[in-house]
C-alpha cells in the first residue's frame, strides 16, 4: 500500500515528506507546466529531497518516447519512472522501455481493455484516472476494481496507480478497491489525517488533561 503525491511542487513535498508517509511521486506536463519551472529541474530536486519513485511523463511517437526514457532513466537513474499515454505509440515505448528494465507508469488509462494491454507491454504501473471518470458519469473507483480484479484472476504484476483523485473519501476507497497505489493531491493528503471525531475527542481529552492535573 504506498502513497504518492501528484504535484511538482517541492516545497510542498519537501514538507511531506518529512513525515515519512509518502512513498513517491507523480507530475504530468500540466503540474510541471504550472509550478513555473523547467520539468528536469523540478526532477532533480525531487530525487536530493529523497524520493525514490518519480515519475517523469514524456510525449510524442513512440521513438521520441523512447529515446527521451532511456535518456532521463540515464540521468536520474533507477528514481526514473517513466510516464508513457496508453495509446499505440505508447505501448511501443513502454515494450521497449521495459525490455530495457526501465520502469514504466502507463496513464491516462480509462478501460479494463487498456490496462490488460498495458500490462502485456510489460507495465510496472497502469495509471486510471478516477475523478475524470467521474467527471464523464462513468465511476472512478469501480474502474479501479475492474482492473485490480483482472489483474489478480490472472496473476498479472502490473501495479494499479490510482491518478486523479480529488477527495480522501476517493483517495481511501482505492486502496479498499485494489489500488497498489494512490497518486493525490497534497491537499488530498493532508485531509487524510482529519475528522471531526478526532478533533472533538482531543478537545475534551484536553479539557480532563487540565483539569486532573489541576486537581
Ligand atoms: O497525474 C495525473 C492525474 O492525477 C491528473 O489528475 O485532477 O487533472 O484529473 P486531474
Amino acid at each position: 500500500m504506498k502513497i504518492f503525491l501528484d504535484t511538482a511542487e517541492t516545497d510542498v513535498v519537501r514538507k511531506h515528506f518529512k513525515t515519512g508517509l509518502i512513498d513517491g511521486l507523480t507530475t504530468n506536463p500540466t503540474l510541471i507546466r504550472k509550478s513555473g519551472r523547467k520539468h528536469e529541474d523540478v526532477y532533480q530536486e525531487f530525487k536530493d529531497i529523497g524520493l525514490t519513485d518519480i515519475s517523469m511523463e514524456v510525449i510524442g511517437n513512440a521513438e521520441n518516447m523512447i529515446s527521451e526514457g532511456k535518456r532521463l532513466h540515464k540521468k536520474f537513474g533507477k528514481v526514473a519512472t517513466i510516464k508513457v499515454p496508453c495509446t499505440r505509440d505508447g505501448l511501443l515505448a513502454c515494450r521497449e522501455l521495459a525490455n530495457n528494465n526501465i520502469k514504466v507508469n502507463v496513464t491516462l488509462i480509462f478501460s479494463v481493455a487498456q490496462a490488460l494491454l498495458a500490462s502485456k507491454a510489460g507495465a510496472a504501473y497502469v495509471s486510471p484516472f478516477v475523478g475524470r471518470v467521474d467527471d464523464n458519469s462513468f465511476g472512478g473507483l469501480c474502474l479501479v476494481k475492474d482492473i485490480a480484479d483482472v489483474y489478480t484472476k490472472h496473476i498479472l504484476t502490473t501495479q494499479v496507480l490510482a491518478a486523479s483523485l480529488r477527495n480522501v473519501r476517493d483517495a481511501a476507497k482505492a486502496f479498499q478497491y485494489g489500488a497498489n497505489i494512490v497518486t493525490m493531491p497534497p491537499k488530498v493528503f493532508e485531509g487524510m489525517y482529519n475528522h471531526i471525531l478526532t478533533d472533538a475527542g482531543l478537545k475534551q481529552f484536553d479539557i480532563d488533561y487540565a483539569e486532573s492535573i489541576a486537581e
